[in-house]
């Protein structure tokens, strides 16, 4: 087997996938024609086309709004488990989902949990890989919403849902405006995780740490730019869920060798390869390790020590 198969096949556990994020085109553009919704546009294909994080959340939004019953939900989530199976053998995922993207367009918290359970339950009976979930904060909703949001949640518990994270645009929205989400979310026994440095300084990784209360983080790129913080997140050995080919086209260079990525991993900091909204920008998690790990100048052994890390910060692998 050649590197570029071995890297497309090793078994993947993914910490970093958005579940509205993982919705085939030609799904969309069909779930748009069963609900009458108009897109901006007739080709599926050219739907997911833009260049910055304000631009793609609009269409993550317009994606989301084409989910309406139960059975969208459970589609798209069997579908979106079936691409990371396929496309680069997925073995156990934990996906963020953004409930007041539903919610506040009068989808019930319910329809979408269960929706989303169901798919994740088909996977696991037809295809042999567990899925749990991650409701996220949607930065741009208000402290309020997200604390209401953390409360629904925690009405309707379910098993599946283990954690809280929080994603949307990071640089107008610093991460101590949802102290009080995250607050509740540890009282009711949820996990917690946060996007952090996608596009902000060093010190909301710190806030993310020691105000939030977070115990993995996504992102984490800007961290490069405080030694101090770098040193400390080495030492407690935080791990970090990266995205090369998402951030590569909303702030960095097409070119991966100069992704902040490589000096992180130079730095001896613990980080993981995921796809965070695979169709959405062209990619799936095996060519996300197919791109990254040669770009970066990697070997078998430092593959196997990204996978395994992946494994080690799961909440809920082996239980
Ligand atoms: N960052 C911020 N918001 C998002 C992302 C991301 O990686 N994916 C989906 N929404
Ligand atoms: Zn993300």
């Amino acid at each position: 087997m050649d590197f570029d198969d071995y890297l497309r096949r090793v078994p993947k556990v993914e910490l970093h996938c958005h579940f509205e994020g993982t919705v085939r085109p030609q799904t969309f553009a069909e779930l748009a024609a069963k609900h009458g919704i108009t897109l901006s546009g007739d080709d599926p294909a050219r739907l997911y086309d833009y260049d910055s994080i304000y631009e793609f959340l609009k269409i993550f939004a317009q994606v989301s709004s084409t989910l309406i019953d139960r059975e969208d939900f459970a589609r798209t989530a069997f579908e979106s488990i079936e691409d990371g199976v396929k496309l680069g053998n997925l073995v156990y995922r934990e996906m963020f989902f953004n409930p007041t993207l539903h919610t506040k367009r009068g989808v019930p918290y319910a329809t979408v949990v269960d929706g989303l359970i169901d798919g994740c339950r088909r996977a696991e009976s037809e295809l042999g890989v567990r899925c749990r979930l991650i409701a996220d904060v949607y930065r741009q909703d208000s402290a309020n919403e997200a604390a209401d949001m953390v409360r629904e949640v925690l009405e309707h518990r379910r098993d599946e849902v283990i954690g809280l994270g929080m994603d949307g645009a990071e640089a107008p929205d610093p991460p101590e405006k949802f102290i009080e989400a995250y607050r509740l979310a540890k009282q009711g026994g949820l996990r917690l995780t946060a996007h952090a440095c996608e596009d902000a300084p060093a010190k909301n990784v710190t806030t993310c740490l020691d105000v939030l209360g977070c115990e993995r983080l996504d992102h984490g790129y800007h961290v490069l730019g405080d030694p101090e913080v770098v040193a400390r997140v080495r030492d407690d050995a935080i791990v970090f869920t990266t995205c090369p080919t998402a951030t590569a086209i909303c702030y960095f260079t097409d070119d991966l060798t100069e992704h902040p990525i490589v000096t992180m991993a130079e730095q001896g900091l613990r980080l993981t390869l995921n796809s965070d909204d695979p169709p959405m920008f062209a990619t799936d998690i095996g060519t996300e390790f197919a791109k990254m790990v040669p770009a970066a100048g990697w070997d078998r052994e430092r593959v196997r020590e990204i996978c395994l890390t992946a494994v080690d910060a799961a909440w809920e692998i082996g239980r």
